[in-house]
């Protein structure tokens, strides 16, 4: 069917206006009658026991209403049952104000309501806290001897535990002509989204409840609230039309938001509760993971033998796990493999997904791996990519549903002018700069969801679709208009995607990357289904044009159903309304992969990234004076949004491998930089001529858009590229992220 012009176009963001002029709202700006304000007490000890809380000197405070503890706090349903969230990794989720446990630095302990945040903060520094210190463990290498195989649960699904080995490593590797043997490391990292953690809970009367959010998901804080505190979900709504960053933190329904229900719920009063920044790195971490990896190849540049072994971070209750020894053998297909993944449960907060959790992590070291291969051959690190290049995922033995990965590597080399690039480290200066070219892989995901959606046709023409996803900033309002305009012929401004509420038809919650692919073909098939029924009534309209029309024979454009042979033999949209009696005309459709065919075939998004470096050696500076990525993410709906995604995690990645981390002090069990001036991430300086391009990818088996997601894949390939261009630049290789100038000294 000939599409209307909507899908393709970069069409800037439909909210877009709204947030720059600060008047979408946010969930901690919602306001309310007589709303109180919740502030939470953090534990300042790490392990061990609270003996006891005085509450009383505060309770006697002007405008303080009541402190909750673990002493006091109302018993609700999930105290003595395990509610799990959709992101929740295998082990017991953490409850807060359960018992006087004290499990981590941070941890939540108390909360106190007043009439102002103001007064609320002030009157938690008063509260008298006596606790029994335990000694802890949070030191990932110190305690390695800890390591173990992590839980299996249903998160196991979206993160497959490594492949089970293949071949004979130990011998492949010993017979290989080159043998690296490397170590690799990075810090702790957090979310650290513009916007604080913040629900406003209003409450409706008895266990009535509508809140609003910051999350990633309004469904799975729905249920959770509802599970954990006994409340019948539709009796619980959700709303999160605006969310200033998520990155992964939302993924699972944060503390605050259990502190803002129980509240309300015991006051039957309409309460708030914000995190402020420091309590920002109290809810969940990229964790610090140690990387080894032994890759044997031939004399030609094939690898044969692949060892890549993961030891992450994990806290003593959840086994928090990635994706991150699974990459290699997906991208090179050799015969000989030994993966692990271990964690080391420590007495910090169970780590969270962060954007492009596991994939950014593996890809550093596989990607640094191959560049100390192409040194050791002297072979050039893109043609050594194309030596080992593969149109299967060797790891299932699996045709790739769609993989442009070779144009990009090639695109992006002619566009980046690697050609320029001399081989020899420290050979190429601009004054008395030295200038460094590295290039990395990036891989990640092409998943999908099962989405609902719903299409409403009004009576003035326009078409309204509903669902509950988020938009956390990617663009998705847009993207989904888009799809609908698309499918349905009609202009964008004739389409309203109303979402971000949980009474909305259902999505997952948003990550993964999987958003566009699950939420994208859901609204697809409620605007096809709405074509359909439209179609129906006008071939049954008297007279009707259409009446020995079918469905597969007519077009939908501008407002009308057109007969495809004669453009002539057309009745409007607005004709059909009047028939019907100017009704809306509603339809709901669900849909998902299907089941029998999606696990035939490898999908995944590829890029090939490109970086050019400057280090000063005399000034002690690393700048990313260019990069480029090309990107294989099948159809782009978007390349406006698209590219901001990419560019987005670019500066991600840059900041992965020069600046950010959480500095943990291993005597205090405490992270010591919780603020954005200590906590580095990059400034406008920092950031220089960054290009993304688009390489044509058709795939019409990862769903009907051919859409495979780009929130993640921008991230994956810096940290390699910019390290491998850091020993271009000075012949000095770091294998510990970030990599600030003194590890270069
Ligand atoms: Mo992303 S870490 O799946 O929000």
């Amino acid at each position: 069917m000939e599409k209307a012009p909507s899908i393709g176009t970069p069409v800037s963001r439909l909210e877009g206006r709204l947030k720059v002029t600060g008047t979408a709202k946010y969930a901690g700006e919602y306001d309310a009658p007589d709303l109180l304000y919740g502030y939470v007490v953090n534990s300042t000890i790490t392990k061990g026991k609270i003996k006891s809380v005085d509450i009383s000197e505060v309770e006697k405070m002007d405008g303080v209403i009541k402190v909750f503890t673990h002493k006091n706090r109302p018993s609700t349903a999930w105290f003595d049952f395990q509610y799990a969230d959709m992101d929740a990794p295998p082990g017991t989720v953490f409850k807060p104000l359960k018992d006087n446990i004290i499990r981590y630095n941070g941890q939540p302990i108390a909360l106190v309501v007043a009439e102002t945040f103001e007064m609320a903060r002030y009157a938690a520094t008063k509260l008298g806290i006596e606790y029994e210190e335990e000694t802890f463990e949070t030191d990932l290498e110190v305690n390695l001897e800890k390591s173990k195989d992590p839980k299996k649960g249903l998160a196991s699904l979206l993160k497959p535990p490594p492949p089970e080995p293949t071949g004979d490593f130990d011998k492949a590797y010993e017979d290989s002509f080159v043998k690296t043997d490397l170590m690799f490391s990075h810090g702790t990292e957090h979310h650290n989204p513009m916007e604080m953690y913040a629900s406003t809970v209003i409450y409706e009367g008895k266990d009535k409840l509508k809140i609003f959010d910051k999350t990633q998901g309004t469904i799975n804080s729905q249920m959770y609230v509802a599970n954990v505190f006994g409340l019948k979900m539709k009796n619980v709504q959700v709303i999160s039309p605006f969310v200033g960053g998520g990155f992964g933190s939302g993924l699972r329904p944060q503390q605050q938001l259990f502190m803002a229900v129980m509240a309300a719920l015991d006051l039957k009063r309409n309460v708030r509760v914000t995190l402020d920044r420091k309590q920002m790195y109290m809810i969940g971490h990229r964790p610090p993971t140690l990387q080894h990896t032994r890759f044997g190849a031939d004399k030609d540049g094939k690898v044969n033998a692949i060892y890549h072994k993961a030891t992450g971070e994990t806290s003593k209750f959840e086994d928090y796990v990635e994706i991150v020894v699974n990459w290699a053998n997906m991208l090179y297909p050799a015969e000989n493999t030994l993966l692990e993944h271990q964690v080391v449960p420590l007495d910090v907060y169970t780590p969270l997904d962060m954007r492009a959790p596991g994939g950014s992590t593996g890809m550093h070291a596989i990607e640094v791996t191959m560049d100390e291969i192409a040194y050791q051959l002297n072979i050039d690190p893109v043609e050594l990519r194309l030596i080992n290049y593969s149109e299967i995922d060797k790891s299932s033995d699996k045709e790739f549903s769609s993989k442009q990965l070779r144009e990009c590597y090639l695109k992006g080399a002619e566009q980046f002018g690697w050609s320029q690039r001399n081989p020899e480290p420290r050979s190429m200066r601009r004054g008395n700069k030295l200038v460094g070219y590295g290039m990395a892989t990036g891989m990640w995901d092409a998943n999908r969801m099962l989405g609902r959606a719903e299409a409403i046709l009004k009576p003035d023409g326009t078409v309204e679709i509903k669902n509950a996803v988020t938009d956390i900033g990617t663009g998705t309002l847009t993207v989904m208009t888009q799809i609908a305009a698309d499918e349905l012929g009609l202009p964008i401004e004739a389409i309203t995607f109303s979402y971000a509420d949980s009474k909305m038809p259902f999505a997952p919650i948003q990550g993964g990357s999987f958003t566009t692919a699950t939420v994208g073909p859901a609204v697809q098939e409620a605007c096809k289904a709405l074509n359909k029924k439209l179609f129906k009534k006008a071939r049954n309209m008297a007279n009707s044009v259409l009446k020995d029309a079918k469905l597969k024979d007519v077009d939908f454009r501008e407002g009308f159903i057109m007969l495809r042979s004669d453009y002539s033999k057309r009745i409007s949209i607005k004709d059909v309304m009047a028939a019907n009696n100017h009704e809306p005309i509603k339809v709901k459709s669900t849909a998902m992969p299907n089941p029998l065919t999606y696990g035939k075939k490898a999908r995944a998004v590829h890029s090939a990234v490109f970086v050019e470096v400057e280090v000063d050696e005399e000034l002690g500076m690393i700048e990313v004076k260019r990069a480029l990525t090309a990107v294989a993410a099948g159809r782009i709906i978007n390349p406006k949004t698209a590219e901001s995604q990419v560019l987005g995690g670019m500066i991600w990645g840059l900041s992965k491998a020069l600046h950010e981390e959480t500095i943990l002090d291993d005597r205090l069990g405490k992270y010591m930089n919780q603020n954005l001036g200590e906590y580095h991430i990059p400034v406008h300086a920092d950031v220089h001529d960054l290009q993304v391009l688009f390489v044509e990818e058709n795939d019409d088996f990862v769903n009907d858009l051919g859409v495979k997601g780009v929130g993640e894949i921008g991230g994956v390939g810096m940290p390699p590229a910019v390290t491998n261009a850091i020993y271009h630049a000075t012949g000095k290789r770091i294998y510990d992220l970030p990599i600030h100038f003194d590890k270069l000294l």
